[in-house]
C-alpha cells in the first residue's frame, strides 16, 4: 500500500488538509466550500480525527456524508450530494446540521472505513493494454484474470462501449460509456473473445454486497460528470454480467485461480500491485513463468512508476516508496515458455481519462 500512514492525525494536520483541499479543488465547488466549512468548525475536525491513523482526511468525511445522503435521502444535507447540485448558496449550514444530528452514525462510518476507488472509466486503458498484450495472438480466446479486482468492474469491458480518441469498440448501445483521449500514439482496442473472467481481491465486493457498493459509490465525487451515473451503470452490468471474484492475496491466491487451459492467460493489474510490499512483487512473475510452459501468457500493468519488477523504468536502486505520480502501463509477455523483453507502453491518467502509449 502507498505509505500514507502518518504518526500525527493530530487536529491541526487535520485542519491543514481540509485547507488544502479547499484551495487546490476549485473544479468541484460544493466540495470545496463543504470542505472549507469543515476547516473552521472543531466539532467536525473531532469527528475527522476518529478515522485510523493517517485517514483523517477530508474526502474520508465527504464519503461519509454522501453514504449518509444516500441512507437517509431526507437528511439536512442530502440534496448537497446530488450530481446535479450547484453552490447557489452556502452548503456547509445544511452539512453543519447533518454532522450535528447523524453524528454517532458518521463517527462509526469515519472510524471504520477508508476510501476506494474501483473507477469504471479506466476501462479505456485496460482495454487498450489488454489489445497491446494480444496484438501477437489476435485469434487466441483469452482468460482475463486481475489482481486487486475489487467490485470485478474492470473485467466487465466486452459489455462497455469504450472510445479511445477516434477509435471505439464494444456494443454500440451499451449501458456503460468509457471515454479517453488519445495523447499518443494509435491505440488498438480488439480484443480476442474471453473465454473466463476472474478476480482476486483481498477483499472484493460481490454484485449483492449492498453495504460495500454504496461506500464505492459514495467515495466517488458526485460533482465530477458522468462519474457516478457510470458507476450505477456498470453495477447493473455486473448483475447481468458478474465476473468470478476469488477472495486471497494477489501473490498467494495466484497460483490456485489459475486454471488448466491452453488460451491465452492475460493477468492484469490497475493500481493494486502498488499496494503490494515491495519484495512480495516478484513473486507474482514467478507464478506466471511457472505457467507459462503450458500457453501462452502475459501480465500488463497500469500501476505507479517504479511498481512493477523487470519494467524498463525500474532502477534497482529505487527508493522504497512508489512514485505516486503517475500511472505506468507495462507489459510482460511469455511465449513458448519463455519470457520475452518486457516494455513500457506509456503513460495513462489515474482514472483512464487520457491515453498516451508510445
Ligand atoms: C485502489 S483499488 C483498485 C481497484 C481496481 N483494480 C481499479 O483499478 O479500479 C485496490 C484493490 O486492491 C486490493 N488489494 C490490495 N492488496 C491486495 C493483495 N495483497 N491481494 C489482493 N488484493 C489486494 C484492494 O482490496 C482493492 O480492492
Amino acid at each position: 500500500m502507498p505509505d500514507v500512514r502518518d504518526t500525527a492525525d493530530s487536529p491541526e494536520v487535520a485542519r491543514q488538509r481540509c485547507l488544502d483541499f479547499a484551495s487546490m479543488h476549485s473544479e468541484v465547488p460544493v466540495y470545496a466550500a463543504i470542505v472549507a466549512g469543515m476547516a473552521d468548525d472543531p466539532d467536525a475536525i473531532d469527528l475527522l480525527c476518529r478515522a485510523a491513523p493517517g485517514q483523517a482526511r477530508p474526502v474520508l468525511l465527504l464519503a461519509a456524508l454522501h453514504d449518509l445522503a444516500m441512507r437517509r435521502p431526507d437528511s439536512p444535507a442530502a440534496h448537497w450530494f446530488s450530481p446535479t447540485a450547484r453552490p447557489a448558496q452556502d452548503p456547509w449550514p445544511d452539512v453543519r446540521r447533518a454532522i450535528t444530528e447523524f453524528h454517532d452514525e458518521l463517527s462509526q462510518v469515519v472510524a471504520t472505513r477508508t476510501t476506494q476507488t474501483n473507477e469504471v472509466n479506466r476501462s479505456t486503458y485496460v482495454r487498450a493494454m489488454v489489445a497491446r498484450a494480444c496484438a501477437d495472438l489476435p485469434d487466441t480466446p483469452i482468460t482475463l484474470l486481475e489482481l486487486g479486482a475489487s467490485a470485478g468492474f474492470l473485467l466487465n469491458i466486452e459489455h462497455y462501449r469504450v472510445a479511445v480518441g477516434d477509435v471505439a469498440f464494444g456494443p454500440l448501445h451499451a449501458r456503460v460509456r468509457c471515454e479517453a483521449e488519445n495523447l499518443g500514439s494509435a491505440v488498438e482496442l480488439r480484443i480476442p473473445p474471453i473465454a473466463r473472467r476472474i478476480g482476486l481481491d483481498a477483499d472484493p465486493i460481490g454484485p449483492d454486497d449492498i453495504d460495500d457498493l454504496r461506500w464505492l459509490r459514495a467515495c466517488i465525487w458526485p460533482e465530477m460528470p458522468g462519474r457516478v451515473e457510470r458507476f450505477d451503470a456498470a453495477v447493473e452490468g455486473l448483475r447481468d454480467h458478474p465476473p468470478t471474484l476469488v477472495r486471497g492475496d494477489m501473490v498467494d491466491a495466484l497460483p490456485g485461480v489459475i486454471e488448466r487451459g491452453d488460451d491465452h492467460l492475460v493477468v492484469f493489474s490497475s493500481w493494486a500491485v502498488t499496494y503490494l510490499p515491495r519484495e512480495r512483487r516478484p513473486l507474482i512473475a514467478r507464478t506466471l513463468d511457472d505457467v507459462a510452459s503450458a500457453r501462452p501468457v502475459s501480465w500488463v500493468t497500469a500501476e505507479p512508476p517504479g511498481c512493477i519488477p523487470g519494467l524498463p523504468d525500474v532502477r534497482d536502486d529505487h527508493a522504497d516508496a512508489d512514485r505516486l505520480t503517475g500511472t505506468h502501463v507495462g507489459l510482460r509477455r511469455w511465449r513458448d515458455g519463455a519470457e520475452i523483453a518486457p516494455e513500457l507502453l506509456g503513460t495513462v491518467h489515474p482514472h483512464g481519462n487520457s491515453i498516451n502509449f508510445r
